[in-house]
């Protein structure tokens, strides 16, 4: 049914990995077991499963209370929704009955927490009020934070929405590279990223009235260092209001962060939600998301389906699986209108998860996270949740960063299951055991800057002249050695001197909104003469790797296209190559289809080197060409990322130079079957084995000129051939090390 244009698929290769991928999180359950083998085992119990290839039994242990009284007066649905005017729309929301008091409340305190369940309304209204209340009068402007870009998007056009204007003017979002204001713009959602990048060149935030710290609970990177900034800022702008909204219990936290800031709670509505498990383990929690689904569209009554998968690739996967299936039921189940949701996804599809669902159909929402506090969706009845979430993960020993796929904590199950408790009593399906859930979870998710690199807040940070990093006010602090290792991989990039100060290197880096591997690499640009083919470089990398797609009864057609652009010396030259051909074409949607290339990603890879381009202008470096030259367009990447460097093992895998551990070229790789002597990698990515997506062949002398701080001769010598390494017996100085 779903009929999506441009519809991304995920490459061959990438969908293998990740089956690995599920069947070696599936071993977190403990023995797991194939759910078709369990059937027929047992025989077909119920006769929908006549209509179904499978089912899954559940159990059902507990439930999510709701708030007493509640069932006898349900809330507003959907549909009645849709014939109340706006206006009634915001009246009917958990907060309104609460305007005056929190008004009050904000003018009686500068700093006020605001805890509130999720759907409450604290994101569109809190902001209105205050602008109806006369915030913004003197020129200033109310801003609101958000950890996910989607988030500020969409809740930026709803509020224009409602206030009836045009999303842009008064009402704007601002995210990496994109900036929706204008000099209009009074209510200004963003993300917490963005408002730190505003810190450089408004280090008082003087053109703000009011900032609401919004998800505080998601407790994001830029979340947690925004705190520690903005209460610092709260001290010296007696003027500025401050809010934090926060949907879960951490306010009491934030209140003893804060000074003992008030608590302004917002009392929820919460329909109860009976929640149910897995009688036993399941391998593929993919498969059993569908066949979940499927079992609830088949058997229960009517209400919308929320699925929360990890990410964009698990969402195609079972969006494929999902239509195919109803597909092949046809006219005998009533209409499933699928539809996903994800950071990368274009707003207007985007938008259409928020459209009431057409009587006599049933909406089921392929989420990220990205559902679980930030948006509200109406009329969720069913919860889908299968368990999993992908975190970053950040080893401080080895300075090794990956995206993995965790279990999430019991926290998050209980968010989740939450969301079926809106607007009815709901229910929630657990695609994992009871015990597990009581065994098997952490109580609590970890905040994100214990578990991550802190290069680029530290060289933010630096950036802003907070120097002593150690006695920084953070609400929980990041674990010691991660911050040595910020400190020393800014020192080896030469942002940092060896006093722990800024550099003009390091200076100029922070003017870029990237990591400061990628914002090294386009600074060396400038010594290599190729800032031209940088630029590109970097807008592809940055586009998530989603630039080819491979349809499955198509596929090897999309193979040979893909190998049609490798080009010599690994996947930055492919990637570059790919986008010429596209400017060639004059940037031509048929040559993308033609081609088996996104041409979502490569527009947005094109609007990301436009803010690149003006950026690399800004530090007053010339955009100049010399794309022949690979040493040249190698060393500058060379410099950006000396740290990601693997030499050939005597074996024919990958050692990580530095730390010695295993690494492999990503099978869809253009290097996959070359196997250079040395590599550096763009990022690594864990599944059943440590990958190494988008690699580049270098030289291991390259490595003395462009990082003599950091690489000893002793370092890059050939293990493959044993070999004298040229360079060996020349004194230090001769190689560069000072
Ligand atoms: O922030 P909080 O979770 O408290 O609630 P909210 O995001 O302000 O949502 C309040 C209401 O606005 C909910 O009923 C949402 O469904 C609705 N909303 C919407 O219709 N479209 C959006 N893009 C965002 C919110
Ligand atoms: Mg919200």
């Amino acid at each position: 049914y779903v009929e999506i244009d441009d519809r991304e698929k995920q490459p061959h290769s990438e969908q293998r990995i990740w089956e690995d991928a599920r069947m070696a999180t599936a071993q977190w359950n403990f023995g797991a077991r194939d759910a078709k083998q369990r059937l027929q085992e047992k025989g077909k119990v119920h006769d929908y499963d006549l209509l179904l290839d499978d089912t899954i039994d559940f159990v059902q242990t507990n439930q999510l209370a709701g708030t007493k009284g509640i069932e006898d007066q349900p809330e507003v649905s959907d549909i009645q929704k849709k014939k109340m005017s706006l206006q009634e729309t915001r009246k009917s929301l958990p907060i309104f009955p609460f305007r005056e008091d929190l008004l009050q409340a904000v003018e009686d305190h500068q700093i006020l927490i605001v805890e509130g369940e999720t759907g409450s309304g604290k994101t569109t209204q809190i902001p209105q009020y205050l602008y109806e209340a006369g915030y913004c009068k003197d020129g200033k402007k109310i801003g609101c934070t958000q950890p996910r870009r989607v988030a500020a998007m969409s809740v930026a056009a709803r509020v224009a929405q409602e206030m009836g204007k045009k999303l842009g003017n008064e009402v704007g979002y601002s995210i990496r590279f994109e900036d929706c204001t204008s000099e209009r713009t009074v209510i200004k959602y963003m993300t917490d990223g963005m408002l730190l990048r505003e810190f450089l060149s408004e280090p008082d935030l003087q053109s703000y009235s009011v900032m609401i710290i919004d998800e505080a609970h998601e407790r994001t990177l830029h979340t947690d260092i925004l705190f520690g900034l903005i209460k610092d800022i709260a001290r010296f702008r007696p003027d500025l209001k401050l809010l934090i909204s926060s949907a879960t219990l951490d306010a009491e936290k934030f209140s003893d962060f804060f000074d003992e800031a008030p608590i302004f709670r917002i009392p929820g509505r919460r329909f109860p939600v009976e929640i149910f498990y897995t009688k036993a383990p399941e391998a593929d929690y993919i498969d059993a998301c569908v066949v979940t689904i499927l079992q609830i569209h088949v058997t229960q009554d009517a209400g919308d389906i929320l699925v929360f998968l990890t990410g964009q690739e698990e969402i195609e996967t079972a969006l494929e699986s999902l239509t195919e299936r109803t597909r092949r039921l046809g006219t005998r189940i009533k209409e499933l209108l699928i539809l996903p949701i994800y950071a990368n996804l274009p707003s207007d599809m985007q938008a259409k998860i928020f459209e009431p669902t057409p009587p006599d159909a049933r909406k089921c929402i392929l989420a990220t996270n990205i559902a679980e506090t930030s948006l509200t969706i109406d009329n969720i009845i069913f919860v889908i949740d299968p368990g999993f979430c992908k975190q970053n993960s950040y080893n401080a020993r080895t300075g090794m960063e990956s995206l993995v796929v965790v279990p999430i904590s019991k926290a998050s199950a209980n968010q989740r299951a939450g969301r079926a408790g809106r607007v009815a009593a709901g229910k929630c399906f657990r695609l994992y055991t009871a015990w597990a859930y009581k065994h098997e979870l952490e109580e609590n998710t970890v905040p994100e800057i214990q578990r991550v690199n802190l290069g680029n807040v530290v060289l933010l940070l630096k950036s802003l002249g907070i120097n002593d990093l150690i006695h920084f006010d953070f609400l929980d602090p990041p674990p010691h050695e991660t911050l040595a290792l910020a400190l020393e991989q800014l020192y080896a990039l030469g942002a940092l001197n060896h006093m722990g100060e800024l550099t003009k290197l390091g200076r100029r880096m922070a003017e870029f909104p990237v990591d400061p591997m990628m914002a090294k690499m386009l600074l060396a640009s400038e010594k290599y003469k190729c800032s031209e083919e940088i630029v590109t470089i970097a807008a592809m990398l940055s586009v998530n790797s989603a630039v080819f797609y491979r349809p499955k009864d198509k596929a090897i057609h999309a193979d040979t296209a893909r190998k049609n652009f490798f080009s010599p010396g690994g996947d930055h030259f492919t990637l570059l190559n790919v986008y010429n051909q596209w400017v060639d074409t004059d940037f031509s949607t048929q040559w993308c289809f033609e081609n088996f290339i996104q041409h979502r990603s490569m527009r947005r890879a094109r609007d990301v080197r436009e803010q690149l381009v003006g950026l690399v202008e800004r530090v007053e470096i010339d955009m100049v060409s010399n794309k022949d030259d690979l040493v040249a367009i190698g060393k500058a990447v060379t410099a950006g990322f000396f740290y990601n460097t693997s030499r050939l093992s005597k074996t024919g895998g990958y050692k990580t130079v530095k730390h010695n551990q295993t690494v492999l070229i990503h099978p869809n790789s253009s290097m996959f079957e070359e196997l250079p002597r040395w590599l550096i990698y763009h990022e690594l990515v864990f599944t059943t084995k440590e990958y190494m997506r988008q690699v580049i062949q270098i030289e291991n002398s390259w490595l003395l000129e462009v990082a003599p701080h950091y690489y000893k001769a002793k370092d890059l010598e050939d293990t493959t051939t044993r070999k004298m390494p040229k360079n060996k017996g020349k004194s230090r100085a001769e190689l560069g090390d000072h």
